[in-house]
């Protein structure tokens, strides 16, 4: 997953971001349903991850941004409407219960993408999930959520800056989802 030698690398993945009334509900959604032991996200970092990159040097990154503009997904929309804690990660998340065909278009795309520009795709199926909290126990006061839609039209490349307070994100580039 991660390139070899000394040349600096960025961490990249792909992912669908929301912004404006979807952000907000979500993370709204969190601070009423999350127990304060556990660390919530905050919203600007909410986010489903699409494909994860891992360590790419600047050649890499290019062939990454070529091959994503040429990639023709349509536009599709989610339902985040299913809750769930993983036990390993410890976090608590929100996802679709349904995933429409063309999300998994779009992931498929960008898996073919990895093996083109000599990365090794995730062997795991896709789980979309916005991780609403970390280092949580079961720490959920609601067992269901009123359904959040959110109308996906585009994705982007997003860099991920680890430090002592944890993962930082920057958004280098966005991709319209325009169909074939
Ligand atoms: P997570 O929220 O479930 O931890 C940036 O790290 C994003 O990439 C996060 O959304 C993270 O998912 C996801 N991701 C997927 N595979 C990863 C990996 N092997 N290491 C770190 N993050 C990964």
């Amino acid at each position: 997953m991660s390139s070899s030698g000394a040349e600096p690398t960025q961490r990249l993945f792909f992912a669908l971001w929301p912004t404006g009334a979807v952000r907000d509900a979500v993370d709204r959604f969190a601070r009423q349903a999350i127990r304060k032991r556990a660390k919530r996200i905050p919203s600007e970092k909410l986010h489903i991850t699409l494909a994860f990159a891992g360590s790419v040097t600047a050649d890499v990154r290019d062939c990454l941004e070529t091959g994503a503009e040429r990639i023709a997904a349509e536009p599709f929309d989610l339902r985040i409407d299913t809750l769930g804690y993983w036990p390993r990660p410890r976090i608590i998340w929100a996802g679709p219960g349904q995933r429409p065909r063309a999300a998994w278009a779009l992931v498929k795309s960008l898996r073919e993408l990895f093996l083109a520009c000599e990365l090794q795709p995730e062997a795991r199926a896709w789980q979309p999930h916005i991780t609403l909290a970390r280092k949580a126990g079961r720490g959920l006061e609601a067992t269901q959520m009123e359904p959040i839609d959110w109308s996906i039209s585009d994705f982007c490349l997003v860099e991920s800056v680890t430090d002592d307070t944890g993962a930082s994100y920057r958004i280098l580039r966005r991709w319209p989802l325009v169909g074939q």
